[in-house]
Formats: C-alpha cells, sequence, structure tokens
C-alpha cells in the first residue's frame, strides 16, 4: 500500500473518531443555503482530516468542501468531503461518510470513503483494485436494467434547477427500484461493491465523486457522463455502473432528456 493510501486511511479514521463523538450529540447546524445544512461536525472533521494531510504533504494542494484547504503548484491534489451526507447526520439517520480522493497531474490515483457508524473502509490504489476492509471486492453481474438495483441522489442546493425528478421517475419503473441513501459517496462505494448495479446524479462537487469515482473503476466499473465521456470530479453529470447495463443506462436517460416521456399522464390512485 502507497504511503498516499495509508495517510488517507489515518486521515479518514480520525475524521471518522470525531464524526461519531459528534454524532453522539444534538446536532449543532447552520445553513450555506435554504436547505443546505452546515454543522460542527463538517468543520472540526475538515480540520483534523486538512491538518493531518498538510502535516504529511505540504507541498500537496487540498481542496476541501468546508473551505479549509489550500492551492499549489503541485500536480498532487487531494479532495476531501469531511462529512457527505450531513443531512443525514444531522436527523441522526446513520449513513454518512468520510471521503478524501487523491490525483495526480490530473489522474486519480488513489481514494478512501470512510462510513464509522458501521465501520466499513473503502479503498482504492490506481491499477491496484478496490477493497472493502481491506478485501477485494468487486462490481456487480447484472446484466439488464429491468433487473438492476440503482441509487441517486438530489441536491440540497438550486433545487429547483434539477432535472433529476424525471429522471427517477423513469429509472425507478425501468429496474428493480432506486435507493436515496443522501451521500453520494457511499452510493459510489456501493456500486464498486456490487450491493448496487448503476448511480447517477446531476451537479455533485469533486469533493463528492473524487475517490468514489476510482473505487468504482478500480472495482471494475464504469463511470462517465451521459454522452458516454470518461467523468472527472467536478463535472455536472456522473453515471457509475458495472458496466454491463451503462448503454441501457445512457440510453434511457438520452431518452428521458429528449423528452419521450414528459406527455404521459399521471396515473390514477386507486386505494
Ligand atoms: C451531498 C450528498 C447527497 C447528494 C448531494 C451532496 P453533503 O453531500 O452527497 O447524497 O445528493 O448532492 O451535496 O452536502 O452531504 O456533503
Ligand atoms: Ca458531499
Ligand atoms: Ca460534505
Amino acid at each position: 500500500m502507497s504511503w498516499y493510501l495509508e495517510v488517507a486511511i489515518e486521515a479518514a479514521q480520525e475524521g471518522g473518531c470525531v464524526l461519531m463523538e459528534e454524532f453522539a450529540r444534538p446536532a449543532d447546524i447552520s445553513y450555506k443555503g435554504d436547505a443546505d445544512l452546515v454543522t460542527q461536525a463538517d468543520r472540526r472533521s475538515e480540520q483534523i482530516v486538512v491538518e493531518r494531510l498538510r502535516r504529511e504533504f505540504p507541498e500537496h494542494a487540498i481542496v476541501a468542501e468546508e473551505g479549509g484547504g489550500s492551492e499549489s503548484k503541485s500536480p498532487f491534489r487531494w479532495y476531501v468531503d469531511p462529512l457527505d451526507g450531513t443531512t443525514n447526520f444531522a436527523h441522526h439517520f446513520p449513513a454518512f461518510a468520510i471521503s478524501i480522493g487523491l490525483e495526480e497531474a490530473g489522474e486519480l490515483i488513489a481514494g478512501v470513503i470512510y462510513n464509522p457508524a458501521n465501520g466499513e473502509l473503502f479503498t482504492a490504489e490506481r491499477g491496484q483494485g478496490a477493497c472493502l476492509n481491506y478485501k477485494p471486492i468487486h462490481v456487480s453481474q447484472t446484466e439488464r436494467l429491468a433487473v438492476s438495483l440503482l441509487g441517486t441522489g438530489f441536491p440540497t442546493h438550486k433545487r429547483t434547477e434539477n432535472p433529476n425528478i424525471h429522471y427517477y421517475w423513469q429509472f425507478t419503473l425501468a429496474s428493480h427500484g432506486v435507493r436515496r441513501v443522501g451521500a453520494a459517496a457511499l452510493d459510489l462505494c456501493m456500486v464498486a461493491c456490487g450491493r448496487l448495479d448503476g448511480f447517477w446524479e446531476f451537479g455533485l462537487k469533486s469533493w463528492d465523486t473524487a475517490a468514489g469515482t476510482l473505487l468504482v473503476r478500480e472495482a471494475g466499473g464504469r463511470v462517465t457522463d451521459f454522452s458516454g465521456k470518461p467523468f472527472m470530479p467536478g463535472e455536472r453529470v456522473c453515471l457509475a455502473s458495472n458496466g454491463l447495463i451503462h448503454e441501457e443506462m445512457r440510453n434511457l436517460a438520452a431518452k428521458i432528456a429528449e423528452g419521450a416521456f414528459d406527455r404521459e399522464p399521471l396515473p390514477k390512485v386507486s386505494l
């Protein structure tokens, strides 16, 4: 295991201790937007993770969600989400994680996603595969969208500009169902370890997807946008899958975008 990954794992575990300490007391919430929460846990976790990375790699750039990062000319850039799933956390819904990804000259090379509530530690290094608690993981073998289980998410900012509810509807009808966990980093882990067959979301940020993108790819899956172009953290549309249902997901997304289902009448409710 590289020194980068070792440090990232330790930083995620240190952040995880802080999150569980905070989880044991009433959430101290403030707002970045009308439904975009931030808690003391986000800030404390970011501080401890960023401090650790900075101490070990003072030259590297760090992009961290709550603003604690710093730019540099180094080809190495860390992406830190100190608490992915803040809304869950604030409601004491135990689905949240710390996500730490590392890029070198524009290539993702290491990623860690740690869920301190259940102790699941997802790790990946470029060319070395992906692991859950140090055991290799692989994406699912599901070959058809019709028998797949999917995930998606809805942003907490600019909610009225997000088209996802239309996609959610059609993908639900086309599959075994769509789960909405509320933590994009964990959604990507679920694809990497085969619990979900596919995932998509609009408007994610680089810190949400850097580690998870590498995890899915190293577990044998595919991550692109809806046009099929390889996804890079920070891009607007993220489509991750086991690879086998990727084209079916893309085709359905294209039909939704064309408005193919727009004139379908609302079904009548009979109780
Ligand atoms: C959010 C979560 C959520 C996703 C949102 C993200 P945060 O991150 O990943 O699942 O739907 O788009 O902003 O704010 O909890 O770090
Ligand atoms: Ca996030
Ligand atoms: Ca966050």
